[in-house]
């Protein structure tokens, strides 16, 4: 797989590389401004695409591949499983589904979106099968808290290749345990929500460290993410937000700011919270 130099790669326990930093594409309808705006998103030079089975944009995203005539190896293209899929042939089911849906005959990457109990454990033998069928390059898992991980870490024959859970400076702390896991076992965490689906863009403290680097909230916060070693896959339907989103290879937060950022903590989750998921 090939992708621009100005992206920069994490390795995957799996060998291959994931671009650090993708186009999430939750609430997004499947409709022609979603195609036109992943279609700018491969121009601009994103490489990475983080769908799901439940945002009900498959097929957009699949088709915006397509008509960009960019080779299918060039694009890190993740989907995710529904909890209503769970189970072993639900899940090979909702894979090739998803599959279909997207036009391609692999992902990338394949991830249980939540950690569902009772059905877990059986849902990964299902994406270890894909795994070596070669339906899905690499899978992983999200919403695994640290009791979740060291479970599937206890049974699993293939280890997930990355944890997307939510990871900014406002739940960061909170997550550490979550983290340090991932990082012990070679998992690569995935920041979702790295935006705080805007909550957080106005904090004055944030505007303030921002400007002083001339950057944006949005810019600073997705390059924080980024020196953690997170891969990150903010969400915007603006194409100029598409833009500014990516324009944070040409600078770096010093340690005192990112010490700064990792204490910022305030236990804000802004969707649902797995930390007592059974
Ligand atoms: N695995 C999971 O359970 C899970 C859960 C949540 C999210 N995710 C993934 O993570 C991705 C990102 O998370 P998210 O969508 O929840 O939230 P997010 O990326 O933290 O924030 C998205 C929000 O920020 C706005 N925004 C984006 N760029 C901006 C900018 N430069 N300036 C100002 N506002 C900006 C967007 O509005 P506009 O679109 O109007 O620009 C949108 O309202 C999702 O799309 C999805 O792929 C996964």
């Amino acid at each position: 797989m090939q992708f621009p130099s100005t992206l920069s790669v994490f390795r995957l326990n799996t060998g291959a590389s994931i671009p650090a930093l993708g186009l999430g594409v939750y609430q997004m309808p499947a409709n022609n401004l979603t195609h036109r705006a992943i279609d700018q998103a491969l121009k601009y030079g994103y490489r990475h695409i983080d769908t799901a089975a439940i945002y009900h944009n498959e097929e957009v995203v699949g088709k915006a591949l397509v008509t960009s005539l960019i080779p299918r190896d060039h694009v890190f293209l993740t989907t995710k499983l529904w909890n209503s899929d769970h189970g072993y042939d639900k899940a090979i089911k909702a894979c090739h589904a998803s599959l279909a849906r997207l036009g391609t005959d692999y992902v990338d990457l394949y991830l249980i979106h939540w950690p569902v109990q009772g059905k877990r454990k059986e849902t990964w033998r299902a994406l270890e099968t894909l795994f070596e069928e070669g339906k899905c390059r690499a899978i992983g898992v999200s919403n695994y808290m640290h009791r979740h991980l060291e479970e599937l870490l206890g049974h699993c024959k293939v280890p997930p290749a990355v944890n997307q859970i939510e990871l900014h400076p406002y739940i960061y702390a909170s997550r550490s345990a979550t983290v340090d896991l991932c990082r012990s076992e070679g998992i690569i965490p995935v920041s979702y929500s790295p935006l705080t689906k805007g909550i957080k863009l106005k904090d004055p403290a944030l505007i303030r460290m921002a400007s002083r680097y001339r950057k944006t909230t949005a810019q600073l916060l997705i390059r924080w993410a980024l020196q953690q070693g997170f891969a990150v896959i903010p969400k915007s339907s603006i194409i100029s937000r598409i833009k500014e989103n990516m324009e944070v290879f040409d600078y770096e937060i010093n340690a005192a700011d990112m010490a700064v950022l990792n204490a910022m903590d305030e236990y804000l989750v802004t969707g649902w919270d797995p930390t007592d998921a059974l």
